[in-house]
């Protein structure tokens, strides 16, 4: 364990506080009265200083520039932000503070729209706030201190935040393929389309797209287009006609039954084009590895925010039927269906492989 004093911003203090989600930050009147609150923030960087930003959110009433933490800094511009981790675990325990200079930024103020853009990055729940017409505060010459249990003796590297967690929602992330009637937030759709976003993708280019269906007119048009395609692949299979009618009103149902649809698409404009067909099949083959990725992400964003998903193939199996159903350009390419909604009943699980036949050699 170990101690760190003050010191400039240092990098590894601000890589601490860029990895949390909350802070508490601290102001006091102008008779030194303190006040804390918990703020979501962000770090950027403005004129290349490194700078801590929080947003003044929309109150109910009045004018936002009467919070008690606006009307401190108006009086003291000095400030701290604690950011803290606590385990059970106390090795574990850490803390950073940053202490610096706050003041109101107004909108139009230069640094204005570079905070909001970092505030929207960092949180999704911000994407329909009206932040742009709102002041937000921010903090500059940054000094930190800090403190880490376990990152003195150098022989593990310190536990990034939600380790715990993390497994818990890989583990517990499932498909659902039966949900009930409960309508989903819009803030969840928009949190795990986000989430995917941040899935790692051949020279950062993302390519993927998502459409969301929400309607039930297109989601009934969507289940009737793809189901007449299925029968006739079913028939062409030599499927029985009554398994047939069985298979499709399943999947029918599925598809008119689950709240919210998104059909993540594979969006290959942006990436590198070959003269040669194998880098140039290579390439795509990236594309669809990194789709897998952004779909992982989403899935487990949705769990973790309490709704389940179910991946269903069959845009594979039909793409233009999908792309004339929803209006997509052709520039899009439906890889997948994800069902999205609360569970109707918790499905059983799929056992999974023990991890020794899943490493199958450590050379
Ligand atoms: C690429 C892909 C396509 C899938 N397509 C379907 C599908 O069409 N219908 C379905 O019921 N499940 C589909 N699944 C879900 C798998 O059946 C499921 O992930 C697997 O059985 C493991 O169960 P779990 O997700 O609950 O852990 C698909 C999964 C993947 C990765």
């Amino acid at each position: 364990m170990r101690v760190v004093g003050q010191r400039g911003a240092e990098a590894a203090d601000l890589a601490f506080i860029r990895e949390r989600r909350v802070g508490r930050l601290a102001t006091a009147d102008a008779e030194g009265r303190p006040s804390v609150v918990p703020v979501v923030y962000a770090l950027t960087e403005l004129g290349g200083e490194p700078v801590v930003v929080t947003a003044i959110d929309e109150k109910p009433k009045g004018d936002p520039r009467n919070l008690r933490r606006v009307r401190n800094i108006r009086h003291r511009p000095e400030i701290a932000l604690v950011v803290d981790d606590y385990r059970e675990n106390w090795a574990e325990l850490a803390w950073v503070i940053v202490r610096g200079s706050a003041n109101l930024l107004e909108p139009g103020d230069p640094g204005h729209d570079e905070t909001v853009a970092a505030l929207r990055l960092k949180y999704p729940q911000y994407t329909h706030m009206r932040l742009e017409a709102l002041p937000a505060i921010v903090i500059r010459d940054v000094v930190t201190s800090s403190w880490r249990g376990s990152d003195g003796d150098g022989k593990q590297p310190p536990a990034r935040p939600g380790r715990e967690e993390l497994s818990t929602l890989i583990q517990g992330r499932r498909s659902v393929r039966a949900f009930d009637t409960r309508s989903v937030p819009r803030a969840v759709i928009e949190g795990a389309i986000a989430a995917a976003g941040w899935a790692p993708s051949p020279h950062g280019r993302q390519p993927w797209r998502f459409v969301v269906v929400e309607s039930q007119a297109r989601r009934d048009a969507l289940a009737d287009a793809m189901a007449e395609t299925w029968r006739t692949q079913l028939r062409l299979d030599g499927q029985d006609e009554e398994i047939v009618a069985a298979r499709l009103a399943k999947s029918r149902n599925r598809l008119q039954r689950a709240p919210v649809l998104i059909v993540p698409c594979l969006y290959l404009q942006g990436l590198d084009t070959y003269p040669d067909a194998d880098r140039q099949q290579a390439e795509e083959t990236m594309a669809i590895q990194s789709l897998g990725a952004a779909v992982q992400n989403l899935l487990l964003s949705l769990y973790a925010a309490g709704v389940d998903g179910g991946w269903m193939c069959a845009p594979l199996f039909c793409p233009e039927v999908v792309q004339e159903a929803l209006g997509l350009d052709a520039t899009l390419n439906p890889h997948a269906l994800i069902a999205v909604g609360y569970a109707a009943s918790d499905p059983v699980r799929r056992p999974r492989l023990a991890l020794d036949a899943l490493i199958v050699d450590w050379l």
